[in-house]
């Protein structure tokens, strides 16, 4: 399958917001932690989230998926290995390392392999179960983790993880006594998973910039309806500002974009926030601008191939530093293929606008560049044609309908 996008209409409307993939994966780990039934609303019909159900399922969970609600209920047997089929085409599959930990005193799950934005260690989040009472062994390409209960400590992140936040707070739950996770992630899908857990009978505080998390003895079901996703919103804003039309992305918290709205008004969209709407007009060309990724409340990496292809277009030179992930600039070559001029050295991309980018033959290596992608196109002239879709519809639902409903042409076509 592949895209085909004839560039140059003005996108203009409202678009829907889902809810947040990088919410729901976690959820789903953590209906690991208890045996009463877990059910998770506004999860997105994306490949990810059935990832994420045909990992736990195969851990030992009943789950049905209908219009957006997730029912996971205990098939009676916990499972603790994880298999390479699902840690390798998902990364975020490696979250159910801790639950299964606390829960079974034993975890057996392969190692995330290497991934299209540059290496992706998981040291972080053995140091934290370590530090928790786990003992830690390699076994061909898994990690095996095994440990009686697991016992409260202090564990200073050395950088804010959101993967190894995550981990840690699923797995202090049940540990003995308190855990303080210093330097924590912030993330919004964080604390979403934090609601959760509470929700669960977990008893975590947020105090002075740590999360203290006091253990208990058992957890039990919930329900829950996620966040929503900055990540798809953000997207479809910068669609309005790139081809200088007007969306309104509807059903978000305007709070978890800010860092995104405020970089769009420095590049001359106007921005209109109103209750659980934000709108970007975009018109003439951006103005450059410098921008650095970094953790919450910062300018999310998630957004910074999607603002590389606005500002391809900027008039004048721009710089996007992305120190999260330095290596996350493999799409730049194929904006090249459209025209853009943009050079990459130690995790900086330097564009220099140009005035059109034409339409040209692309490939997606990952959701957000191939997000990216799509939003060139959009504003090329001519017509492009996208390829490496599974990567575009892990983390878009509906994304050629909710384009076309803004005006887009495009279509999703077979190979031939
Ligand atoms: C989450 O990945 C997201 N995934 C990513 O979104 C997102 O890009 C990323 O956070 C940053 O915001 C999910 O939530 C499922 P990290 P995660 O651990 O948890 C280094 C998308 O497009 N690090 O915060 O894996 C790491 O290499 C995905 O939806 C270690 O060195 O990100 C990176 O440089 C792609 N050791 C930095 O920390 C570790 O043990 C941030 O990674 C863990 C991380």
């Amino acid at each position: 399958m592949h895209l085909l996008i004839e560039g140059g209409n003005k996108l203009s409307g409202l678009v829907t917001i889902e809810g947040a993939k990088n919410a729901v994966l976690p959820a789903c780990a953590a209906s690991l932690l208890t045996d009463e039934p877990v059910v998770i609303h506004r999860a997105p019909p994306l490949r990810d989230v059935r990832t994420i159900i045909a990992v736990i399922e195969e851990l030992g969970k009943e789950v049905t998926y209908a219009d957006g609600t997730i029912s996971i209920l205990p098939t009676g047997t916990l499972r603790p290995r994880a298999s390479k089929e699902h840690v390798e085409r998902m990364r975020a599959s490696f979250l159910v390392l801790g639950p299964l930990l606390a829960r079974l005193g034993r975890a057996v799950v392969p190692l995330p392999g290497g991934c299209t934005i540059g290496p992706r260690p998981v040291d972080y989040h053995l140091q934290g179960l370590r530090a928790l009472g786990a003992r830690v062994r390699e076994d061909e390409d898994a990690v095996v983790l095994t440990a009686g209960r697991l016992r409260g400590a202090r564990f200073r992140l050395p950088y804010p993880s959101v993967g190894a936040t995550e981990q840690l707070l699923m797995a202090a739950s049940l540990a003995k006594g308190e855990t303080f996770i210093e330097n924590p992630s912030r993330e919004p899908e964080v604390l979403d998973l934090v609601e959760l857990l509470r929700k669960m009978g977990a008893r975590i505080e947020e105090d002075e910039g740590m999360l203290a998390v006091e253990g208990v003895d058992g957890l039990h079901g919930a329900e829950h309806a996620v966040i929503p996703d900055r990540l798809e919103a953000g997207t479809y804003l910068i669609a309005g500002a790139i081809t200088g039309g007007r969306v309104t992305a509807a059903g978000v918290r305007p709070a978890h974009l800010a860092a995104l709205t405020a970089v769009l008004e420095r590049t001359g969209a106007r921005v209109e926030l109103s209750g659980e709407a934000v709108t970007v007009e975009g018109g003439g060309r951006p103005r450059p601008v410098e921008v650095e990724t970094a953790p919450f409340p910062g300018f999310p990496t998630d957004l910074q191939p999607p603002l590389v292809a606005l500002l391809s277009l900027a008039e004048g030179g721009s710089t996007v530093r992305d120190p999260v992930f330095p290596r996350r600039f493999g799409y730049v070559e194929e904006l090249k293929r459209m025209g853009a001029r943009i050079s990459v050295s130690a995790g900086m991309a330097h564009i220099t606008g140009v005035g059109d980018l034409h339409g040209a033959a692309l490939t997606s290596p990952d959701i957000r560049a191939g997000a990216a992608l799509v939003l060139a196109a959009l504003a090329a002239r001519g017509e492009s044609r996208i390829d490496g879709l599974g990567q575009l519809d892990r983390g878009y639902a509906a994304l050629e309908g909710k384009l076309k409903g803004l005006g887009a042409e495009i279509e999703r076509r077979e190979d031939t």
